[in-house]
């Protein structure tokens, strides 16, 4: 598999390229996107075959073909993860997006406060304000470099009104992977709080040596009662504009209450949809994702020991996925300078920390998700960026 050669994705409509000017003010000619969570790899070889395959039947018709789909799904928990689903639980989304605004708005109401570990990929405060929740923020500690939890803390933070907790596992920005003791200690924090738990389990494909993903029901099987889990092969496979993301309830009074609004919205999966995950979710799959990690893992090294070096910055050790949390309070700059240096001298789309929530404020967010020289252009570009500090 070779993911060094560079792929050309500007003018194709691809939002992490050609979305970089609207959105940041830096042409795509010389600018270097690593802001949205999209990886530039070319689609592998047995996802085109998929979607060949579909192309040469000619037939777009509707489909019924949901079984071979489920059962690719178990086979990728039960062999990825050691997690045994039943294809009962399964719940096809448009896009784990629409998954987090679905489970939000079946299992709380409008003015209902939904808690979040910030910061947090910023979309969960997002969706919970856009269906009229409120988010709680429950901040993240940082000890030995890394977050931590603090329930003691968050104890005091809770109002009363939350219903959810929605958590990120492993955690998007910085790729923290929680331990079979932290899914505890959370899943025991909502039995005291009484709140659904919604755990996103999107990133949990992409960990790196010395960490091991446990999916939250594998942790805490007897949370299953209040548990709502959410997945897709979207950021693994880099198939998002397929927008297909699946929930999983194992609880049957819990999946007959999202079975009901699901089932108002009138949601069936789509074919291509069907055909892509369905396809990653295989041996194949499986081969490809184990020499995609040690690729990620060589960007992750090189990015963070080079980020490491310059003076002012620091990277947050990464345990899983592609995107880097670097910390810039050490160069005493405010967000303005930090922000127009990136822009106006690096020619680099990064995601400001603040848009995360609390805690992520002199924080950028790094996609590193592309071509190991594009990583190192764009160490190369920081150092000069920040030149002045050295
Ligand atoms: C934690 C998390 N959940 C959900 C998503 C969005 O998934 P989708 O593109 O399938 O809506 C992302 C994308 O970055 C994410 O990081």
């Amino acid at each position: 598999m070779d993911f060094d050669t560079p792929t050309d994705r500007i003018g194709t409509g691809s939002t992490k390229w050609d979305m970089m000017e609207p959105a940041f003010g830096i042409p795509a000619a010389d600018g270097l996107p690593m802001w949205v969570a999209d990886k530039d790899f070319e689609a592998p070889d047995f996802l085109q075959a998929a979607v060949r395959g579909l192309v040469d039947r000619a037939d777009y018709g509707y489909f019924c073909d949901f079984d071979t789909f489920h059962d690719a799904i178990e086979w990728w928990m039960d062999t990825r993860h050691g997690w045994r689903i039943d294809t009962d639980w399964l719940f096809t989304t448009h896009g784990l997006g629409n998954g987090i605004a679905m489970a939000i708005q079946t299992f709380s109401a409008p003015g209902d406060h939904v808690a979040i570990f910030t910061p947090v990929y910023h979309e969960f405060a997002a969706k919970i304000g856009r269906t009229g929740r409120v988010a709680t923020e429950l901040p993240l500690a940082i000890k030995d470099g890394v977050y931590h939890l603090d329930f003691d803390a968050y104890a005091a933070r809770m109002t009363g009104k939350e219903k959810i907790l929605l958590i990120s596992s492993p955690h998007n920005p910085a790729g923290r992977v929680w331990t079979r003791d932290e899914l505890r200690q959370m899943a025991a924090f909502c039995e005291r709080h009484d709140l659904l738990l919604i755990s996103d389990e999107v990133h949990g494909d992409l960990v790196y040596q010395g960490h091991e993903f446990i999916p939250t029901h594998a942790a805490t099987p007897e949370t299953e009662p209040r548990l709502v889990v959410m997945s897709a092969a979207s950021k693994t496979f880099s198939i998002a504009g397929a927008r297909t993301g699946y929930i999983m309830i194992p609880d049957p009074v819990l999946r007959e209450r999202f079975g009901a609004f699901y089932r108002a919205l009138d949601i069936s999966p789509n074919l291509l949809g069907v055909t892509l995950t369905r396809a990653a979710y295989s041996p194949e799959g499986a081969a490809w994702v184990d020499q995609l990690m040690p690729y990620l893992q060589t960007n992750r090294d090189i990015f963070c020991a080079g980020v490491d070096a310059l003076p002012g910055l620091k990277a947050m050790p990464m345990q899983s996925t592609y995107l880097a949390w670097v910390d810039f309070s050490g160069t005493g700059m405010d967000r303005a300078e930090i922000h127009d240096r990136l822009k106006t001298s690096a020619r680099i789309a990064a995601t400001p920390g603040h848009t995360l929530g609390t805690g992520g404020e002199t924080f950028m967010r790094f996609n590193l998700g592309t071509q190991k020289a594009r990583v190192e252009e764009a160490l190369d570009r920081l150092s000069q960026a920040f030149a002045n500090l050295q």
